[in-house]
């Protein structure tokens, strides 16, 4: 089942939102994902015991380095993707989490590009490249990109790294107020009221988006599944 992880050494740079906006997503298509909350200040844990996201999320948290390798090779099939929240440092579960992906999104702030967390975890791909031979998939991920910048800078940006044998994300993050409101009042982008927030119907558009294109990039294109006979397990250690 394809592992999807989402790192950057550097707090703040956006991986709980883009691991909450994913999830979220792929449980409204009726897919089953199961998300790693690998960060010892259980952001994503937070968010999701208020939200209660509908759907097929299933939370795994107390995450460690050696009982996520254990859930890896023992990965049973009751979930489509796995998603994998690291937290904003670099340790052994880092090293775990990337080695078992997929996929790893590296969400990047701002075209200043403060990238040195995305560095360490570039570095750490190649070294298990050159120690495996295994060449993990992985993408920058613009995120809380400003709504003003145009598409033709974000190509820009993408050239760049592309120059420098990185790829990005078509779709960014872009910065919204409903993005900041779903932690703020632990909900999700489908428990907001459109009068209330503002650009709603475009956070929800991105939000889309973004999970088509994760999906694209993975070797398994899972259209929907039955639900699970216990779509809600809170608070099952790994
Ligand atoms: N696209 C966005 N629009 C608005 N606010 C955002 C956006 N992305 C992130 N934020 C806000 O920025 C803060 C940090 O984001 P987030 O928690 O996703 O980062 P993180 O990389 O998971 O951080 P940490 O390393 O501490 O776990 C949060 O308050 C979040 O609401
Ligand atoms: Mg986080």
């Amino acid at each position: 089942m394809p592992v999807i992880t989402i790192a950057n050494t550097k707090g703040g740079a956006g991986k709980t939102t883009a691991a909450v906006l994913v999830a979220t997503e792929l449980a409204q298509m009726g897919i089953n994902v199961t998300v790693f909350d690998s960060d010892p200040q259980h952001w994503f844990s937070q968010w999701f015991e208020t939200a209660k996201p509908r759907g097929t999320i299933t939370l795994v948290n107390h995450v460690t380095a050696s009982a996520l390798e254990g859930h890896m090779r023992h990965m049973d099939r009751s979930s489509d993707y796995y998603i994998i929240d690291l937290a904003g440092e670099r340790n052994q579960l880092t090293a775990t989490a990337l080695a078992f992906s997929n996929l790893v999104l590296i969400p990047v702030q701002g075209a200043g590009m403060d990238a040195k967390g995305a560095t360490k975890i570039l570095d750490i791909l190649a070294r298990i490249k050159t120690e495996t031979g295994i060449a993990i998939p992985h993408s920058v991920l613009l995120s809380r990109v400003n709504p003003m910048v145009t598409t033709h800078s974000l190509l820009a940006i993408k050239g760049l790294l592309a120059s420098r044998g990185v790829d990005v994300m078509a779709t960014p993050v872009v910065e919204r107020a409903a993005f900041r409101e779903m932690f703020d009042k632990g909900v999700t982008l489908y428990d907001m009221e459109g009068s209330k927030v503002s650009n709603l119907d475009k956070a929800l558009q991105n939000a889309r988006q973004l999970a088509d294109e994760v999906m694209r990039h993975l070797p398994v294109r899972v259209i929907s599944t039955q639900p699970k006979k216990r779509p809600w397990q809170w608070g099952r250690a790994a």
